[in-house]
């Protein structure tokens, strides 16, 4: 059983095949966190040292007891105003007032399989899944009530158990069982606190077209916080943080991940106490934010994902990985290799028609290419990024002819058709904008803030997704394209909203409000696969993944930073959800050239397409990209379900290498780029890992057998190439 409980103690113990989690209720109901690391038999209670700390203050039932504060017990789930002063996980603004609350044990329930959360993305499992796993393997769910009967407020925590994933999801349902409203400020998913140990604090920072680059510190004394204040869970810090012992490394050491299954606006702090206790939060943003509960009402704090190795990071991800592509990602889409397809975006930018669609789509098919992308630029009058955003209904004078002659078009050359859409923002310069103004979110009497020449759409408004939904589903009612790419090109920055009644509240509902749509399209047109996008990897999140299995990766196309955005990428999200695309050299972000076949070695570890025109390569390159085509094809499979390793730190390293093994250990396939070259230079070493021990392998290309333990514990050379950027490709066949 996953989940035991001690009644009498109030003793509560989630186990995973690997790992432990406990907490209970103490003599005063205030609930304690025990234990979180491998997995253990036995109780944890003991481990807190009562104390007469200096300064430190009592619960009013504590009274006296001098050794009783929890401003040193690790918590649950802490509040704000009852004797605990480091960051509470709970604050709420009483009706009187006040800012007080006392979370304290009520009640617990079990339940088979996993909770659900409404409205909002959650790591999943059917009643059919469940039935297919041995029954140590079977999620279940605690759910713990903490309430306060004076602020007339439950807090129903829930914690979900994934024996085989080594996985716990935490969430928090903030209820008001009184009469009067109180306002929440914060409510954070989860916390997570530690007596005692020293940790490095791992973080993914960035910036539009270069997300997700690694961040490795020790914790302090103090506050460390990462989080946005975005709307959009970020290209800046994306939600996703790692604690580690400091000598964790890929392959050993004790680590901790927490990921939010949320794309919008979060927080992620870590805080240092005077004992050397260190506190670990994730939840949505706290600031700008103020959530007014009526009575009866629920409030949910979306939910993040849990886990830990003994071993290193490697296992950590692959926890995460595996909990993405069997829990959190959903529809057809999930476990099947996606199309190949090559999108218009650096081919043409604004500028085709209907004849320069067409024609690609011709040259693509000869190249093996199943899918043509219209990107940006086929609606409204929108023929650069100054308009027309909310207008979606199709500029036929531009494409010289309708969007479902197009879509037949292009299925007559037996090719797939996908679209771009924003449907989340409007152009002041649209017709949408003219009839409503008060749709943009903005601040009556104020002049907005702009970004790429758009206002964001107010999607805490019912009425306003509906405008939005309707005419799609217009614009498809005669064909329904294959693919959507579903991008988000600025951040909200003014909350405010014509109907709410606190403007705090709104960025909150406007990620409902998308949420919403998301669903409407996936249960009207279940069969579209869409790829979520936010200028490139701005809103790259376990949330997005639930609607959308596959998200590019950034708008930064060349290989070299790319093999930096994938390895950050990698560390929480599944390769296979990576939109990576080769696109022509020099690149058009950064001016890098790169050798084609590195470009495509890169793009291959993830959901691979093109950008670039198919019309313009030479046929030397075009026989290059029928190879690659191929090469995809064969490789697929393996990318989509295989175990993604990383071999090297790219940040330090002079080659970037990763290997992609089959779950049985049957292939693998391993690449290399060089990313420095130097005169009379080291020779490049790299260690492949999870073969088969004691196995040999065989290289496909050179026909070459190599013992897997070889491989995994003395190395395998990288090739000695004379030119920058070359990449080297091995499929290792078991034999
Ligand atoms: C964003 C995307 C790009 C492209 C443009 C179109 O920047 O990330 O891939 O779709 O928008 O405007």
């Amino acid at each position: 059983m996953p989940i035991c409980i001690d009644e009498k103690q109030k003793l509560f113990t989630l186990h995973t095949l690997h790992t432990t989690y406990q907490m209970a209720a103490d003599k005063y109901n205030l609930l304690r966190h025990l234990y979180y690391g491998p997995k253990a038999e036995g109780c944890a209670f003991y481990l807190h040292v009562p104390a007469d700390r200096g300064y430190a203050m009592q619960i009013p039932d504590a009274k006296n007891d001098r050794l009783y504060s929890p401003d040193v017990i690790p918590q649950e789930y802490p509040s704000q105003g009852s004797a605990d002063m480091r960051s509470p996980a709970f604050a709420i603004i009483n009706a009187d007032g006040s800012c007080v609350s006392d979370l304290r044990y009520k009640s617990c329930r079990v339940l088979d399989g996993k909770y659900t959360l409404p409205r909002m993305p959650h790591v999943h499992i059917s009643d059919e899944e469940m039935n297919n796993l041995p029954e140590n393997e079977r999620p279940e769910t605690l759910a713990i009530t903490l309430e306060d009967p004076i602020s007339h407020v439950e807090v129903e925590l829930l914690y979900g158990v994934f024996p085989a994933e080594d996985v716990i999801t935490r969430a928090a349902v903030v209820k008001n069982v009184g009469n009067e409203t109180f306002t929440i400020r914060k409510a954070l998913s989860a916390n997570l606190d530690f007596s005692f140990g020293r940790f490095d604090v791992i973080t993914f920072y960035g910036r539009h077209a270069m997300e997700r680059n690694l961040h490795r510190l020790e914790v302090g004394h103090g506050i460390f916080e990462i989080g946005s204040r975005r709307g959009a869970s970020s290209h800046q810090y994306n939600p996703l943080m790692i604690l580690a012992d400091e000598t964790a490394d890929e392959i050993s050491g004790s680590c901790y991940a927490m990921e939010l299954v949320w794309s919008g606006g979060f927080t992620g702090c870590l805080e240092k106490d005077q004992f050397d206790q260190t506190r670990w939060q994730m939840g949505h943003m706290d600031g700008h934010f103020s959530y007014p509960l009526k009575a009866g009402e629920t409030f949910t704090a979306p939910e993040v994902i849990l886990t830990y190795s003994e071993h290193g990071f490697e296992q950590l991800s692959l926890n995460l990985h595996n909990t993405i592509r069997k829990h959190v990602l959903t529809g057809p889409w999930k476990d099947r290799v996606r199309p190949l397809l090559l999108n218009s975006w650096e081919a043409c930018y604004f500028d085709f028609d209907g004849d320069t669609i067409r024609s690609i789509a011709r040259e693509a098919k000869d190249l093996g290419f199943e899918m043509i992308v219209v990107d940006d630029g086929w609606f409204g009058k929108r023929d650069d990024d100054t308009t027309s955003l909310g207008d979606w209904s199709v500029n036929e004078e531009k494409l010289g002819c309708t969007l479902p002659q197009l879509i037949r078009d292009i299925r007559a050359m037996d090719m797939k058709f996908g679209i771009w859409i924003e449907p989340e923002m409007i152009s002041e310069d649209s017709e949408l904008f003219k009839a409503h103004p008060d749709y943009a979110l903005s601040v009556p009497g104020r002049a907005p803030v702009i970004g790429r020449n758009q206002l964001v759409l107010d999607f805490s408004r019912k009425e306003v997704v509906d405008a939005i939904f309707d005419q799609f589903c217009e614009i498809f009612a005669e064909e329904v394209p294959d693919y959507i790419k579903w991008d988000f090109n600025r951040s909200l920055s003014e909350s405010f909203s014509k109907n709410a009644d606190d403007q705090g509240r709104v960025f909150y509902d406007f990620m409902l409000g998308t949420y919403d749509l998301l669903s409407r399209f996936r249960e009207k047109w279940p069969d579209i696969l869409i790829e979520g996008c936010a200028g490139g990897g701005g809103r790259f999140d376990a949330g997005m993944l639930y609607y959308t299995p596959q998200i590019w990766c950034s708008d930064n196309t060349d290989a070299v930073d790319r093999v930096r955005i994938q390895y950050g990428t990698s560390f929480g999200y599944p390769s296979y959800s990576m939109g990576a695309h080769v696109s022509v050299s020099p690149n058009e972000q950064n001016g890098r050239v790169t050798p084609l076949a590195t470009r495509a070695a890169v793009a291959m570890a993830g959901t691979f397409g093109y950008e670039l025109d198919p019309r313009k390569m030479t046929d030397e390159e075009k026989a290059m990209v029928r190879e690659q085509t191929d090469a995809y094809r064969k490789y697929a499979p393996l990318t989509l379900s295989g175990d993604y390793l990383r071999l090297t730190d790219p940040f330090r390293d002079h080659v970037g290498a990763w290997e992609i093994c089959a779950a049985d250990g049957s292939e693998a396939l391993v690449t290399a780029v060089t990313l420095e070259i130097h005169g009379n230079a080291p020779q490049n070493y790299i260690r492949l890992r999870r073969l088969t021990p004691g196995a040999v392998y065989r290289d496909e290309e050179s026909g070459r057998e190599y013992s897997a333990d070889m491989l995994m514990y003395a190395g395998l050379p990288v090739p000695r190439e004379m030119f920058e950027y070359a990449s080297h490709v091995w499929h290792f066949v078991r034999v």
